[in-house]
């Protein structure tokens, strides 16, 4: 793998994706890795990421420079190209030269292997307080800036290379080609690493972990359970059988989407389980958000485990015991949960299949290495509808946490028709690529008054809340052609009864989460 030193900036995992759309496979590392582990992975090269720090700072993340003598070739990014500076023998310092943002960088002679193709002046993105002042001997200057005159170095002989600059992010105009450059040109990686050879190698992992046992998994109808359910049914067919809980509080379509598109499509084995009854009766009442989470959460559990003991018996009967459960485990699930240690635990993670421990399985995750859009790119290759593979992200508690008030039937109704017809325009409008997700909400404690026809109403509001992101860790609400929010609005005004009133959220995150609660 390219192994993506982490220094505890959110820019890792980004560094790491960019990697991998530019066909390689990347893993992260935490900055304390040793020698030993380094060697270990056997890494074909390696990107040191930002960090928040100053190299001088109190607990500026430290890393074994001796690394530098295995001869890995090394893209150092921001922090990590101020680590090596320092490590091999250049010089940082605290010039009060802070950038900021974007800034004009120009390309120092050649600009190198690392620059090749890309314009002399271009626009970059920076954020950094302290500046490489001196590159270290045998390196060529690469770019500088107005307020840093090291802005990129190289030595190709030791293909050791840095930027200043954070070509991982969109805003930085030859980012992606920069990383390609230093992957391609300068350490000479092939792009061969796609979703194909993925299930391939997943697939045969699989059988092997499996053997002839039987294998249960969760499906909430969700992108990530969909897809690791349908890699472990294209390894081991029908040892499996998925168990799919309706709780009640999914959208218009969806239990059909799973039950019918779904199954056709994968010939996976599905159990359902009627529980919405269960859910809402337990519901009944509750307003507190986090109370609904740990009811919904709870009954999901309880819910699962009573198929799961029928199944467990009937496989027992038949002398093939079921001992694996499927779970759609991202890498940044992973990442977030302590893998990559040193960064910052910025939101813990919710997960309504996120089963019991004392669970008596062991845990097949085919998915554990991926990010979103490489398994919705497996998704589409195992044949599974567009309609679920290239679905918004939907929280596991469900619109449960979408009516902002009690959560009864009939406020269900309500909410899955506005829903509806909001997911429908902006299919229609061709933005569901420009979205992330859209929830929509209803404040069902709140009232305004309307006049229809000539009638006085008094209903309720309903809020659209369409955001842009790359990984739901940060925001900005998008910004929608008005001419769709306005048929948006029309349409659930006038074909939702109850709904008298529809509000534009224009928060990003932070502040706001995205869903309200
Ligand atoms: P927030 O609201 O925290 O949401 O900004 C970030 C992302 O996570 C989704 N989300 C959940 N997903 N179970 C889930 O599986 C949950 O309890 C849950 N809560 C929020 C949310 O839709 C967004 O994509």
């Amino acid at each position: 793998p390219v192994l993506v030193v982490d220094f505890g900036a959110q820019y890792a995992q980004l560094i790491a994706r960019r990697v991998r759309e530019a066909g390689v496979y990347s893993e992260l590392v935490p900055h304390s890795v040793s020698k030993a582990e380094i060697e270990a992975k056997n890494p074909v090269a390696m990107i040191l990421s930002g960090g928040p720090s100053s190299v001088y700072a109190d607990g500026a993340p430290e890393f074994d420079a001796s690394i530098f003598d295995l001869g890995i070739p090394t893209l150092g990014i921001c922090y990590g190209f101020q680590v090596m500076a320092q490590a091999l023998g250049g010089e940082v310092a605290q010039t009060g030269n802070r950038e900021y943002g974007a800034t004009d960088a120009t390309v120092a002679g050649d600009g190198g292997v690392l620059l090749e193709g890309t314009p002399v002046d271009q626009n970059v993105w920076m954020s950094h307080g302290d500046s490489v002042v001196k590159a270290p001997d045998g390196y060529q200057v690469l770019a500088s800036t107005a307020g840093t005159p090291v802005a990129a170095f190289g030595n190709a002989d030791a293909c050791f290379y840095g930027v200043q600059w954070h070509p991982e992010v969109k805003h930085s105009d030859y980012g992606q080609r920069i990383i390609e450059n230093f992957l391609h040109k300068a350490a000479g990686l092939p792009a061969d690493w796609n979703s194909g050879n993925v299930i391939e190698e997943q697939v045969a992992r699989i059988r092997e972990q499996v053997g002839s046992a039987r294998v249960i998994s969760a499906l909430s109808g969700g992108v990530d359970s969909a897809v690791s359910t349908a890699l472990v049914h294209r390894a081991v067919g029908d040892q499996l059988t998925a168990v799919f809980v309706d709780h009640g509080l999914l959208r218009q379509g969806e239990r059909e989407q799973v039950e019918k598109d779904y199954v056709e499509s994968t010939g996976v084995r599905l159990i359902t389980v009627d529980a919405a009854d269960t859910f809402l009766g337990h519901l009944a009442g509750v307003t507190d958000p986090e109370e609904k989470r740990k009811i919904i959460g709870r009954e999901f559990i309880r819910a699962f485990e009573k198929v799961q003991r029928e199944l467990v018996d009937e496989a027992k009967a038949e002398g093939e015991p079921i001992k694996f459960l499927v779970q759609g485990t991202l890498y940044p699930d992973v990442v977030e949960s302590g893998g990559g240690a040193g960064t910052a635990n910025i939101k813990s993670h919710h997960n309504v299949g996120g089963l019991p421990d004392d669970l008596d399985f062991e845990l097949i995750e085919p998915l554990r290495t991926l990010f979103k859009d490489e398994v919705r790119a497996i998704g589409r290759e195992l044949g599974i509808p567009e309609a679920i593979v290239g679905r918004q992200p939907f929280p596991g508690p469900g619109l449960g946490i979408r009516i902002i008030g009690e959560v009864t039937r009939e406020r269900l109704e309500i909410l899955r028709d506005a829903d509806a017809i909001a997911r429908e325009e902006l299919t229609k409008a061709g933005l569901d690529g420009e979205i992330w997700q859209c929830p929509v909400v209803l404040l069902a404690d709140v009232r305004s008054v309307g006049v229809q026809g000539d009638g006085r109403t008094y209903g309720h509001p309903i809020v659209l809340r369409p955001v842009s992101s790359e990984d739901a860790m940060t925001a900005d609400w998008t910004r929608l052609p008005y001419d769709v929010l306005s048929k948006i609005s029309n349409r659930i005004t006038n074909e939702v009864r109850e709904v008298n009133r529809v509000v534009l959220d224009v928060t990003s995150k932070p502040p706001g989460t995205i869903e309200w609660e």
